[in-house]
């Protein structure tokens, strides 16, 4: 029986390199996203590979639409080894556009968007006591970033959770990984009109995040030396840290 994996966000960008190579290496890869059609192509783009895409239409955000569509993959097409919440945005904006409705927004997607799909993941593997899954939060998780205050909280919020929860997954026979990507180049970062440090290619930034998950890492960093370099930042005393951070935002 081939493998069953359910990526979220699969229509462009990481997701939809992710997707590709599962069903390069045979899995059964359910794709999710909102815009159908970015679905069907990937489907087509990927008719030659041994494995399947099965499009499924979907917005994290609906949270008994997001039950409903782990119940189906189970039922229809096969018990879930592997899911992949990928699905997210990046709204930027600074403290002089700073309002509650776009704060609101990142998190709900970012956020909640994502627990709306892992608590019926796990919910569907717990019986069977095992199963992966992958959380992509952001470098940017590591420490407040200019122009990112709702997009790192969210992620920091997805890395949180996720240290919180593996010890009591693996207890589970689950293995729980965050995934912390720093500038990769698909649509979301297309827009993007400053400079990007370490910019990756999304096909390496895929490969990258099915070996660590291959190896059960629980911390999936990519590039290595932005992520080095953003670990260093940690440690900063904030004097230091808001010196660099003032420089980024011109003051
Ligand atoms: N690219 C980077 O440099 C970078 C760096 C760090 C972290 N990340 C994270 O990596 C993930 C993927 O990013 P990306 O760069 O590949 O983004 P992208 O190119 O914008 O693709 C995002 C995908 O997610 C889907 N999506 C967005 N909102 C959704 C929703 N509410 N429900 C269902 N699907 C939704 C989009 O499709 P629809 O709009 O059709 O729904 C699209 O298929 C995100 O979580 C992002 O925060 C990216």
């Amino acid at each position: 029986m081939n493998k069953v994996a359910w990526i979220t966000g699969a229509g462009k960008g990481l997701g939809r390199h992710v997707a590709m190579q599962f069903a390069e290496k045979g899995w059964r890869v359910v794709v999710s996203a909102r815009t159908a059609s970015d679905l069907y192509t990937l489907q087509s783009d990927c008719q030659a590979m041994s494995g399947e895409i099965i499009p499924c239409a979907a917005d994290i955000s609906d949270e008994s639409r997001m039950a409903a569509l782990v119940e189906t993959i189970e039922r229809d097409i096969g018990p879930l080894d592997l899911a992949v919440l990928n699905a997210g945005t990046y709204i930027r904006f600074g403290a002089e556009d700073f309002t509650v409705e776009k704060f609101r927004d990142q998190i709900d997607t970012n956020v909640m968007g994502t627990v709306n799909c892992l608590a019926p993941v796990v919910e569907a593997m717990k019986p069977r006591r095992q199963g992966r899954i992958a959380i992509v939060s952001s470098l940017t998780a590591y420490r407040g970033l200019p122009m990112a205050s709702a997009y790192g909280a969210s992620k920091a919020a997805l890395t949180n959770m996720g240290e919180a929860l593996r010890p009591e997954l693996e207890q589970l026979g689950i293995t729980l990984s965050i995934v912390h990507p720093g500038f990769v180049r698909t649509p979301l970062t297309d827009k993007n009109e400053f400079p990007m440090p370490f910019l990756m290619e999304p096909d390496t930034a895929a490969r990258r995040i099915v070996q660590g998950l291959e190896r059960g890492k629980f911390e999936i960093t990519m590039p290595r030396r932005f992520a080095y370099l953003l670990k260093i930042g940690r440690c900063l005393p904030y004097r230091l840290y808001f010196a660099i951070t003032r420089r980024m935002i011109g003051s």
